[in-house]
């Protein structure tokens, strides 16, 4: 397995990717954790065997591991769960020494790593994500949290993994519209950092598309060291640098809490966030039409969608999204500050610029340029 190292002093972890030997992942946690009681796996409805194989990888005696089951999708990420979790820590008699293991995508990995972060005020734990969305994103850099219903991820902590797991076999059995919405981050990290990787997408999204292992593992590692470089730099989110990994978040935020959670898969919500940041930053005359051109090929190249749909639920959902609403929604936004909407916006292909002085009319434009597209 290749390894990548999130260095952050004494909460440096590595990145293990690629398909693992039987023992890898024994030896692996052992290395890092010495004096573990028990483990507590917490795991996603769908993937109860990839939960199993991992048990058995990681090598214990049945009665040192538990699993918690908790119901695939996005609604999961609530109090009322968080709450559930935390009761079935008191019955499991969790305790300082207990390792907790998220087994899923970013909805257990946010969820299962604020578990870890609140029981008795933190646990180590282990990310083993199993969507493209949580390989190349979630699971790196210690975001955790839930949601409410008014607003994305606002109750949430800073919590590093003590290492990640990517076994690379777990794309095999991941729904197309889900490896969809996974490569709607990959897009974004080529946008915002590397002019380079952005091009490599576009010569090889067919053989993306397929899965083909070695573009597959290329691609999650280039994620993975470019989401590991910019948390080394900014681990809180204090200084700008982390805030560029927010490119089309502050419009997709709102259209998941809008459309209600689950409606838009989150990779969907960034990719129209993502258009919309693009012809905001087009009317500031700040990027090309021609990179907007090329971002907007490529989402659609990978099947994302590129405005608020008109057919099926999206459509039901659609009375909700109207720029008066998704402003509102935007302005209760982690990136708010003094009442003002803070946007990172592309300046060109590989590089973002954080503003701030932004007029609301240009903002209700670019929304409006993105509804009902298709
Ligand atoms: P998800 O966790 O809901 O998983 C998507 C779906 O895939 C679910 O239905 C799940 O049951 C299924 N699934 C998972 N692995 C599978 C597999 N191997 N085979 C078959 N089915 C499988 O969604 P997601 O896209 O992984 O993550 C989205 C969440 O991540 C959002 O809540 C978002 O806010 C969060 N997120 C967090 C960060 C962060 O830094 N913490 C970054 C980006 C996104
Ligand atoms: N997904 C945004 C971040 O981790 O900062």
């Amino acid at each position: 397995m290749q390894s990548i190292e999130v260095s952050l002093d004494q909460r440096s972890y590595p990145i293990f990717i690629g398909v693992p030997e039987a023992t890898g992942l024994a030896l692996a946690w052992r290395s890092r954790i010495s004096d573990a009681s028990k483990f507590i796996v917490i795991v996603d409805s769908q993937v109860i065997d990839i939960a199993r194989s991992t048990i058995q990888g990681l090598g214990l005696q049945t009665s040192e591991v538990a699993m918690i089951e908790v119901p695939s999708g996005e609604p999961s990420k609530s109090v009322e769960q968080m709450h559930r979790l935390w009761s079935c820590m008191a019955s499991l008699r969790a305790d300082r020494k207990t390792v907790i293991v998220a087994v899923g995508g970013g909805v257990i990995g946010d969820l299962a790593g604020f578990l870890a972060a609140t029981w008795n005020r933190g646990l180590r734990f282990l990310q083993v994500p199993t969507t493209l969305l949580a390989m190349v994103d979630s699971s790196v850099g210690g975001k955790t949290g839930i949601n409410l219903p008014e607003a994305k991820n606002v109750v949430g902590a800073f919590w590093q993994p003590s290492l990640v797991w990517i076994d690379l076999r777990s794309m095999n059995s991941l729904p197309d519209r889900e490896y969809r919405s996974g490569l709607a981050e990959v897009v974004k990290y080529g946008v915002i950092l590397d002019q380079e990787f952005f091009d490599w997408l576009e010569s090889n999204a067919d053989a993306i598309l397929r899965r083909e292992s070695s573009i597959l593992e290329h691609l999650v590692v280039r994620c993975c060291e470019l989401k590991a470089q910019v948390v080394t730099q900014d681990e809180h989110e204090t200084t700008g640098l982390r805030a560029v990994l927010n490119y089309g978040h502050t419009f997709g935020h709102a259209i998941e809490a809008l459309a209600s959670y689950g409606t838009y898969l989150h990779g969907e919500a960034i990719s129209i966030g993502m258009t919309m940041a693009g012809r905001l930053a087009l009317a500031l005359g700040q990027w090309d039409s021609e990179s907007l051109n090329r971002q907007t090929r490529l989402l659609e190249r990978f099947g994302l969608p590129v405005g608020l749909s008109l057919s099926g639920q999206a459509h039901a959902a659609s009375d909700s999204l109207t720029p008066t609403r998704m402003l509102d929604a935007m302005r209760l936004d982690k990136k708010t500050s003094h009442g003002k909407l803070n946007f990172i916006l592309p300046t060109k292909i590989g590089h973002v610029a954080s503003r701030g002085d932004v007029e609301a009319a240009l903002i209700v434009e670019a929304i409006e340029a993105c509804q009902f597209s298709r």
